[in-house]
């Protein structure tokens, strides 16, 4: 479904991402971990369209959503010239992200915030999405006047993620959905995540630091350190690997 070959992305003279490589399939929940800075974010915004890529392609459904070639002038010095689709309108192929800090509309209602997640939806019924949002986060539905500045952390990521699926999204991109939340809520949401997956048939890439967490809900995996790629595999296998296990489980 989601095809990402050997892309670079540079911040400055940064380089972020080094000859990346993954593969996401229809209905899978594919997770992806590694310490602070290794570049998942990096990841997720490039597929979003929020980096360029120096080098490498992207695709989606069988559509090349970005790819960079390179170009040498007359005087042998090589330049790339990036193409791809616009930010906005990822949305539209489906795909929906869900960003790291969650990046709510502090100043806009609950409601107002879900109902910005269906902006780009053709159809303007969108009841039954509400109805599908408030019964995976009934705290919401409780909440939907307040300002969403006002909500906790927890409430904020389920706010958060039920903008994303307004949009009814094929894709569902997300950026550590646990980060300082109660073990208990993390617990909650990554519930809510399966189900998502498993009900709607939801694919999923997932970015999470909480290695542990992330290889039990997900069907594969791949570890990223410090802009590459080390390992890949069943999650199942990436848990038991030795070397995962004392890096990113505490082993
Ligand atoms: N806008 C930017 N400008 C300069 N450097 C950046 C920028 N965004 C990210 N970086 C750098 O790129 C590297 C990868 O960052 P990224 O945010 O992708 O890491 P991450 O794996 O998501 O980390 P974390 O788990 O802390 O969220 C880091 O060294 C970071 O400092
Ligand atoms: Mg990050």
């Amino acid at each position: 479904m989601l095809t990402v070959e050997n892309i670079n992305v540079y911040y400055g003279a940064i380089h972020a991402l080094r000859n990346v490589s993954l593969q996401v399939n229809q209905g899978e929940i594919v997770s992806l971990i590694g310490a602070n800075g290794a570049g998942k974010s990096s990841i997720l915004r490039t597929i979003s369209g929020l980096n360029k890529l120096k080098g490498g392609k992207i695709s989606f459904l069988d559509k090349v959503l970005y790819e960079s070639k390179t170009k040498k002038n007359i005087f042998g010095n090589e330049s790339f010239t990036t193409t791809g689709v616009a930010p906005h309108s990822l949305a539209k192929m489906g795909i929906g992200h869900v960003p790291e800090g969650r990046r709510v509309f502090p100043h806009m209602s609950v409601k107002e915030n879900l109902l910005m997640g269906a902006y780009s939806r053709k159809d303007r019924d969108f009841s039954e999405s509400f109805e599908n949002v408030f019964e995976k986060f009934p705290r919401l539905k409780e909440r939907i006047k307040q300002p969403a500045g006002t909500l906790s952390g927890g409430e904020q990521q389920m706010l958060a993620m039920g903008r994303a699926l307004m949009n009814q999204p094929k894709l569902l991109l997300m950026d550590e959905p646990s980060m300082g939340l109660a073990p208990m809520l993390v617990e909650e949401i990554f519930d809510i995540i399966k189900e998502i997956n498993s009900k709607t048939g939801t694919t999923i890439l997932l970015v999470e630091q909480n290695a542990h967490l992330a290889l039990s809900i997900a069907h594969r995996g791949y570890v990223i350190e410090t802009g590459e790629i080390i390992l890949e595999g069943p999650a199942q296998e990436l848990a038991n690997n030795p070397e995962v296990r004392k890096a990113y489980l505490g082993e």
